[in-house]
């Protein structure tokens, strides 16, 4: 059954490379992101990887845990992640996931058969400390992830999950945010003592909060 926003996150035991893990608890209370990857020793592929090494300080430092996913087995994985760390000048500092007998491809309905019945499509789970999830995109096989577009989201799903806000169309950390329409004039007064421009009565623009 097709995964949606708010639905928990199959739980699953996996070969990674960083030996064998039960994702759910492997999560803990972070939050985690889980994406797949057609196949090992693709261009493509290995730049995504390589840069999602680059970028793991900044997901550390969000709480939140990576984990890759490809089809190929282990050992196919070792010999890839030599070429990673040699042509992208960082090592693997996640673990991968050697899905074989594709039984993670197919928990997460990542194998989209109009598109190639073998390979994994480019899917992003990102999963909240409650185990729900909380974004997904999927990408062609011919198009790189961007990265920096996950983490923008990361920040406004974190942010969003501790104060009464929305963020507006290409929001990035530190924009003006939304004040949610659930809250009253009374009620944001309280929480947002920064004080709000009203546009609309619907649309009110207050500072980011944690700022
Ligand atoms: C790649 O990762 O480079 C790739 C994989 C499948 C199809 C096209 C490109």
């Amino acid at each position: 059954m097709a995964i949606r926003l708010g639905d928990t996150a199959p739980d699953f035991k996996a070969q990674t490379t960083d030996g064998e893990v039960n994702f759910h608890e492997w999560l803990g209370d972070s939050w985690g992101v889980l994406f797949s990857h057609p196949k090992d020793y693709t261009p493509v592929c290995t730049t995504e990887l390589g840069m999602a090494a680059k970028m793991k300080p900044e997901f550390d430092k969000r709480n939140v845990k990576i984990m890759g996913l490809s089809v190929d087995p282990l050992d196919s994985h070792g010999g890839w992640a030599k070429d990673i760390e040699e042509t992208q000048g960082t090592a693997l500092n996640f673990p991968l996931i050697a899905d074989s007998d594709r039984a993670v491809s197919d928990l997460y309905d990542m194998i989209h058969p109009n598109a190639n019945d073998t390979f994994t499509v480019r899917s992003v789970y990102v999963i909240g400390p409650d185990k729900k999830v909380k974004l997904m995109i999927t990408y062609p096989a011919s198009t790189g992830r961007n990265f920096d577009e996950i983490l923008r989201v990361i920040d406004s799903l974190q942010l969003t999950a501790q104060h009464s806000v929305a963020t507006p169309v290409n929001w990035k950390d530190g924009d003006d945010c939304i004040i949610v329409p659930s809250v009253s004039n009374e009620e944001a007064k309280e929480k947002f003592p920064k004080g709000w421009n009203e546009v609309k009565p619907y649309l009110r623009i207050t500072p980011q909060p944690n700022k």
